[in-house]
């Protein structure tokens, strides 16, 4: 993180577009270091977790949310659609921790709170609910045996918030990257077939609050199987990084890739080098905790062997030749 946050900030940049979020812990990272942030992500659960990191203001919004969250806390469990479909029907939380899960999520609707408070507060459910599930990182499937942090009660914790403005939007990345302008511009996009919204469902829903129709034994949304990203297409991932680099407006663009995408690293350096010059450093990295403890089946027996324990992430950045973009 140190090393990208150098990248993302060296030579006096204040303003930042982070075009695929995730978890914010980038655009965290930068607010902290006093840069305005603007974080996208095209999943609702990660624009819940950039409203909370990157848009909501400290000093606004932490004593109210405290309050909120203290109170949530308390809240007795209330068993229904949520626990049935993934404690009894999957079971990514134990029955107890689900029904408060539920119990804390109809609150929060029923508050119709401003959206940052409400946002704080759904990040700090779906953070307790992440400590205390039964995967092995993703929800692709959910553990045979309960895992042992899924016996622990639920814990509501106050999120991190930071003093200062920043932003957040839930659009394809590229719409955001003809709709916002930054100083830096960071792109961190899914590099292969594994969906985000696929694994990380359960959080979608959470946050959603849809009761959407879930099919097979990881009771995954039906709109998994719609909403995909050309990020994760072998066949579409260079013309959608080809037409996000066309839009983006900035003086540096810093790209995270790793060695085992669906894009050639060759082909990747020939796309960069349209808008500028490029430079490149590679870090070793632990990879993703599922390749750790081994590869399961739906029905979670461990099957297959895992890949190697680590990979190398590229870390690509372009001086701009011109500050605008070709749009
Ligand atoms: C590799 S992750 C980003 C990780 C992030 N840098 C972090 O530190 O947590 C890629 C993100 O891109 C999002 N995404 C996938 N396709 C997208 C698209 N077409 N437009 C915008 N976001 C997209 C996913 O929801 C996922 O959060």
């Amino acid at each position: 993180m140190p090393q990208l946050v150098g990248a993302l900030t060296s030579g006096g940049v204040r303003t930042a577009l982070d075009l695929f979020s995730g978890t914010s812990r980038v655009g965290h990272a930068l607010k902290r270091e006093g840069v305005r942030v603007h974080a996208n992500d095209c999943n609702a659960y990660a624009h819940t977790l950039a409203r909370c990191y990157v848009a909501a203001d400290a000093r606004r919004w932490r004593v109210p949310a405290a309050r909120l969250i203290a109170e949530l806390a308390v809240l007795p469990g209330e068993p229904g659609w949520f626990t049935d479909t993934y404690c009894v029907r999957s079971r990514y939380l134990k029955p107890d921790n689900g029904a408060r899960v539920e119990a804390i999520r109809n609150r929060i609707a029923v508050l119709a709170l401003e959206p940052e408070l409400e946002a704080i507060a759904l990040t700090s459910l779906v953070e307790a609910a992440d400590r205390v599930d039964s995967t092995v990182g993703v929800q692709m499937a959910y553990l045979k045996q309960w895992a042992a942090r899924a016996q622990n009660p639920l814990r509501l914790r106050l999120p991190e918030l930071l003093d200062g403005d920043g932003s957040a939007s839930c659009l394809d990345a590229v719409e955001a990257a003809g709709r916002f302008e930054a100083d830096v511009v960071y792109l961190d996009p899914p590099y292969n077939q594994h969906s985000y919204l696929g694994n990380y469902h359960v959080w979608e829903t959470l946050v959603r609050w849809d009761a959407p129709e879930v099919y097979g034994i990881a009771c995954k949304r039906i709109d998994v199987r719609e909403r995909g990203s050309a990020f994760n297409r072998r066949g579409l991932i260079a013309d959608a990084l080809a037409a996000v680099l066309g839009r983006v407006c900035a003086r540096r663009i810093v790209v995270s890739f790793n060695d085992e995408g669906y894009l050639e690293l060759p082909l990747l350096r020939e796309l960069l080098a349209t808008r500028g010059e490029v430079s490149e450093v590679s870090v070793d990295h632990p990879r993703y905790i599922g390749h750790r403890l081994g590869v399961y089946n739906p029905q979670g027996e461990k099957v297959g062997t895992p890949g190697p324990a680590r990979n190398r992430e590229h870390l690509f950045v372009v001086e701009c030749a011109g500050a605008l973009s070709a749009r």
